[in-house]
């Protein structure tokens, strides 16, 4: 029997878990993606994605790793001789994640430190895209801008000593921190937000149902993609985590406790950034539809406006970057641990060598996202990672399961055997047809989009 690394703790898994979920996306992506299709109403397909994908796909992941206790590429080649790539598919996704991510946490952390070097204020737009990013001309990639490196560099080692610590004093006490000054911070953020004047304006936005999305197929594409990269499934991430729990260990629930937290935490993000983008309409006298944004811009270019005329906005200007970072390096250290468990486990070499390499090639690659280019080559990496990797990449895992090896009957003995809530038949129903059909539909729609 291996010595297999182990948690201290159920909470220090659910923590480390909820830190991979729980991460830009939630506050940057979710409430866009929920204001544009249709709002309240969006609330619907939503839930159903989550209940028949979201949940489902996080226990099976949550299964595989705790029945086999491997990292992806083994625990489905474990399952089935033939799935091992599909690990190893997962965790390149992962990979080219981990050079990007550190970059927009780079900028991130850089806007912390300005919420107290510099006022905000002086027309924070031009601030971002021409004099901080140091941004030429969009096609050229130029040298690497020193404003970002430093702070990438601090974030690099920071994941390496993370990560050479190990699963227990290191991931799990890291999330030990993060994740509740994270909560902390964020709170402190939306309770300022829901304060401010005309933040209800914003709220109402945010809330007004348009019913006759729920007819759009794209709605309930989008809520699916929403869930999927919300709850880091497909990455190799949740089986890894899961890997290594104790013999004992609820399944189920732990997926339960996940989806919901990251989800509320989501919900919570809509309400902030929407009050907020409710005062910045009401200080400019346009209406909340003309200032909603996500991604990028939403972080970097409106929300420093937000923040410029906000009362104590270096403050609070802090807390909204400290968030973004907090957030962010939960979920970049989870994506990393997926190449450093695979690779130790396919050469058989110790963590720490593992380790070595893995950060040591990941730091190298991702010193391309900071050049003067580096914006453009996100975007472009970033869009196709997000419309055919993951898409893809959860698509074969769970046809792989559910059909080529047949594994549902045996994962739900496995589930059921540990865990307190038994599954239904909406359990294997929801991955042997919802899942699939969803995850190929989307498939589909990007490349008609992409093709015309
Ligand atoms: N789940 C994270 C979020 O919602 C995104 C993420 C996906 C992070 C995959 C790591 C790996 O922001
Ligand atoms: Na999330």
């Amino acid at each position: 029997m291996e010595n297999r690394s182990q948690w201290g703790s159920r909470l220090g898994f659910l923590l480390a878990a909820m830190g991979s979920a729980i991460g830009l996306g939630n506050i940057w992506r979710f409430p866009a993606v929920a204001y544009e299709n249709g709002g309240g109403a969006f609330f619907i397909p939503y839930l159903f994605a989550l209940l028949t994908a979201g949940i489902p796909m996080l226990i099976m992941e949550f299964t595989i790793g705790h029945k086999y206790r491997s990292s992806a590429p083994r625990a489905l080649k474990r399952i089935s001789g033939g799935m091992e790539w599909i690990g190893w598919w997962q965790i390149a996704i992962s990979f080219v994640i981990s050079t990007y991510y550190p970059v927009i946490v780079a900028w991130a952390s850089m806007y912390a430190y300005f919420s107290f070097s510099q006022a905000w204020g002086n027309n924070p737009e031009s601030f971002f895209m021409n004099d901080f990013l140091n941004r030429t001309d969009p096609g050229t990639f130029g040298s690497i801008v020193p404003s970002v490196l430093w702070p990438m560099i601090i974030i690099w080692v920071i994941v390496f000593v993370i990560l050479f610590r190990g699963v227990n004093k290191g991931i799990e006490l890291a999330n030990r921190i993060f994740i509740p000054l994270l909560l902390i911070c964020f709170l402190l953020i939306v309770i300022r937000a829901v304060t401010l004047p005309g933040a209800f304006t914003g709220l109402e936005a945010f809330f007004a149902p348009d019913w006759s999305s729920i007819m759009d197929g794209s709605v309930w594409v989008s809520a699916y993609a929403q869930i999927f990269f919300s709850l880091s499934i497909g990455f190799a991430i949740m089986v890894t985590f899961s890997s290594y729990l104790p013999k004992k260990s609820d399944i189920t629930n732990n997926a339960f406790i996940t989806g919901f937290s990251n989800s509320s935490f989501e919900l919570l993000a809509g309400i902030g950034v929407f009050a907020a983008l409710g005062f910045m309409a009401a200080q400019t006298g346009q209406e909340v539809s003309e200032v909603v944004e996500g991604g990028v811009g939403l972080a970097f270019v409106v929300f420093p406006e937000i923040v410029s005329q906000m009362p104590a906005s270096g403050l609070f200007g802090f807390l909204f970057f400290a968030s973004l970072v907090l957030a962010g390096m939960s979920s970049m250290v989870s994506i990393s641990e997926t190449y450093i468990a695979g690779v130790q486990e396919k050469f058989n070499v110790s963590r720490r060598t593992s380790v070595l390499i893995g950060v040591g090639f990941a730091s190298v690659v991702s010193l391309l996202f900071a050049t003067q280019g580096g914006l453009v080559l996100l975007d472009t990496v970033d869009y196709f990672i997000n419309n055919y990797g993951i898409a893809l990449a959860g698509l074969i895992q769970v046809v792989g399961i559910a059909w080529f090896a047949r594994e549902l009957n045996n994962l739900q003995a496995h589930a059921d055997s540990v865990s307190d809530i038994l599954l239904g038949s909406w359990w294997q129903f929801s991955l042997r047809f919802i899942t699939p059909l969803v995850l190929g539909y989307m498939m589909i729609q990007n490349l008609r989009t992409d093709m015309t």
